[in-house]
């Protein structure tokens, strides 16, 4: 399993000290939350961010996860940051599709959100088009979240759909996933972790040595 880590989890100033121990640690995703205060009522970076972030870091995969209304108003400027993955949320736009189409037309790699209010089915017209389905595990907008009851349940739905339909979408799960949920989610095929403060951050030993054990836990034979 990939860990994208989620650096919304890093405090402001120490922003730079912890990407680089993410990155010592093994990591190749980041997990960059971006929120607008509309579709949900926080903020959360600007897009100069995820290009300064990109510069800096040009072998990290740039897993941006939207969390905006009207989706559709970033596209561009995440492409000229160079973001890598754009997910979205499918209710906070009227044009699923043609979102999608729009980050795969600027070449990024494209993912859906389904939050814990919509069923998992609420997927399939989109199953075959897109490259991610990001599975939230928490309601949008804040870190530090308990991870909700039934979402074990959601993911392996998720895991029998895509198998039921032949897609090749990658899943991911996004909100207080601890390790013990690293370890069901490894058996169920999930693919992504949203690496959060209940593994990543946070720890004893430090951001390097925790993401340094998830490679070693859940990491390996990762290409
Ligand atoms: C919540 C964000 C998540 C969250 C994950 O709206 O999408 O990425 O920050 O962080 P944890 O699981 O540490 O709360
Ligand atoms: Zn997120």
């Amino acid at each position: 399993m990939i860990n994208t880590a989620s650096i919304v989890n890093i405090p402001y100033l120490q922003l730079r000290e912890g990407l680089n121990e993410l990155v010592e640690g093994g990591t190749r995703f980041f997990h960059m939350d971006l929120m607008d205060g509309h579709y949900v009522p926080n903020l959360c970076y600007p897009l100069d961010l995820v290009r300064e972030i990109k510069a800096a870091y040009p072998q990290v995969t740039a897993d941006v996860h939207m969390m905006v209304t009207n989706p559709m108003d970033y596209i561009d400027r995440l492409k000229t940051a160079g973001a890598d993955y754009v997910s979205f949320h499918t209710d906070s736009t009227s044009f699923v599709r043609r979102t999608i189409d729009t980050i795969h037309r600027a070449g990024m790699k494209a993912g859906i959100v389904i939050n814990p209010s919509q069923p998992v089915d609420h997927i399939l017209p989109y199953a075959k088009y897109v490259d991610m389905v990001l599975v939230m595990a928490v309601e949008p907008g804040f870190p530090g979240q308990p991870f909700l009851e039934g979402t074990m349940e959601r993911l392996e739905e998720l895991a029998d759909l895509r198998e039921k339909c032949g897609s090749h979408f990658l899943i991911s799960v996004d909100g207080g996933v601890d390790r013990e949920r690293c370890a069901s989610c490894q058996k169920l095929g999930i693919d992504m972790i949203v690496g959060t403060r209940h593994n990543i951050f946070h720890q004893p030993d430090g951001i390097r040595e925790a993401c340094r054990r998830f490679e070693a836990e859940f990491g390996a034979g990762e290409q």
